[in-house]
């Protein structure tokens, strides 16, 4: 396992107070709220009533509300539930009724026995469901078992709408690179679309470790290279498509995988940069995007008008497609924009 691969601290010294059923959750959330740790000392059920508890108190907004709301909410949370401690043992979360959450023993080559917050041993056994079951992709026609923290898309739609450009692409197919490779999906597509070299790339060692496993696992390997880097990475020569699902929404990154969801200032500046000192005569600049950064961010610049606005690249063809609402009606839509060089 490479050494920098993110994980959940663990706590290895604590003066946590234990806590279990015999004590009110009210209580126990007011004691989070002053910051003062706790232990849980019966069951895994106990800490995840009191994570709900503590949900319920600090007002969830919900995923359909909006950036600064949902930001403000994770904040506190965090802040809060990182003070409600479950024993590992062994790499095991010590406490009937724990999920297996085979991740530990696979993060923790260095500490047998410590503890972890219980919400961080919830994600772990949540993420080590996915990867063991593995999670359908419709686009390739078969399972992707994502690491832990390796993104996972939420929705399809996007992704078979690039299977629909992918399928009427006629340029060359020597050179492909998908830049923010998440669980490799992307570069998957254009590696079965005949690309001879796929370059896949991640800032998020983790992703990059979820798309190396996932290679292992199928039985006739495909011709990507992965690099752990900075959008397009070191050069290899001309690119004749650069694809990119960059995040949609602009926005500060906590947790790794915020990565995936919010972009700072300069990643479109700086990607569109390299790729038009990488791409090939000829080549294409595809970008996965959505509208929900004018449906939710209308004050932000869009990234990509904001580049044609600067003449460097035209867009040759941009493909649109409604989605399916994950929990409520909803006007997104899914986007592949095309661009060429100017
Ligand atoms: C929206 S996800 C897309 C993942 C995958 N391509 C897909 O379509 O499901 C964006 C990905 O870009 C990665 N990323 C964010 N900033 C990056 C950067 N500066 N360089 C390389 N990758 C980056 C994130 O870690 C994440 O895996």
């Amino acid at each position: 396992m490479p050494a920098a691969l993110h994980r959940p601290e663990p706590v290895l010294r604590h003066r946590a107070q234990p806590v279990d059923r015999t004590v009110p959750t009210a209580q126990a959330v007011l004691w989070l709220l002053e910051g003062r740790s706790l232990l849980v000392a019966d069951h895994f059920g106990t800490g995840i009533e009191i994570l709900q508890a503590l949900r319920v108190r600090l007002q969830d907004p919900g995923e359909d509300a909006g950036y600064v709301a949902k930001r403000t909410f994770r904040e506190a949370f965090q802040a809060a539930s990182k003070c409600l401690l479950a024993p590992v043992v062994g790499r095991k979360v010590a406490l009937p009724g724990a999920p297996p959450a085979g991740f530990l023993a696979e993060l923790y080559p260095d500490h047998a026995d410590f503890a972890l917050p219980v919400e961080d041993a919830r994600i772990l056994s949540s993420a080590w469901e996915w990867y063991a079951n593995g999670v359908h992709f419709p686009v390739l026609g078969y399972r992707l078992h994502p690491f832990y923290g390796a993104y996972i898309p939420a929705r399809m739609e996007h992704l078979e709408l690039f299977g629909t450009w992918l399928a009427k692409y006629q340029g060359a197919r020597h050179r492909a690179i998908d830049v923010g490779t998440g669980s490799g999906v992307l570069a998957l597509q254009m590696a079965k679309a005949g690309f001879q070299q796929v370059l896949a790339t991640d800032i998020n060692p983790n992703a990059i470790e979820s798309v190396a496993r996932q290679l292992r696992r199928l039985k006739v390997t495909p011709p990507i290279e992965l690099q752990n880097t900075d959008l397009l990475g070191a050069d290899r020569g001309p690119i004749d498509l650069i694809v990119s699902n960059p995040p949609w929404m602009k926005g500060e990154v906590g947790r790794t995988l915020d990565l995936a969801m919010y972009f700072q200032d300069g990643f479109f500046e700086r990607f569109f940069d390299q790729s038009l000192q990488r791409i090939a005569p000829g080549g294409r600049v595809v970008l996965v995007f959505s509208n929900i950064i004018e449906l939710s961010q209308p004050d932000v610049p869009h990234p990509i008008q904001t580049e044609l606005a600067r003449g460097r690249f035209r867009l040759v063809e941009k493909l649109t497609r409604r989605v399916k609402p994950l929990r409520r009606r909803t006007r997104e839509k899914v986007e592949v924009w095309e661009l060429a060089v100017v």
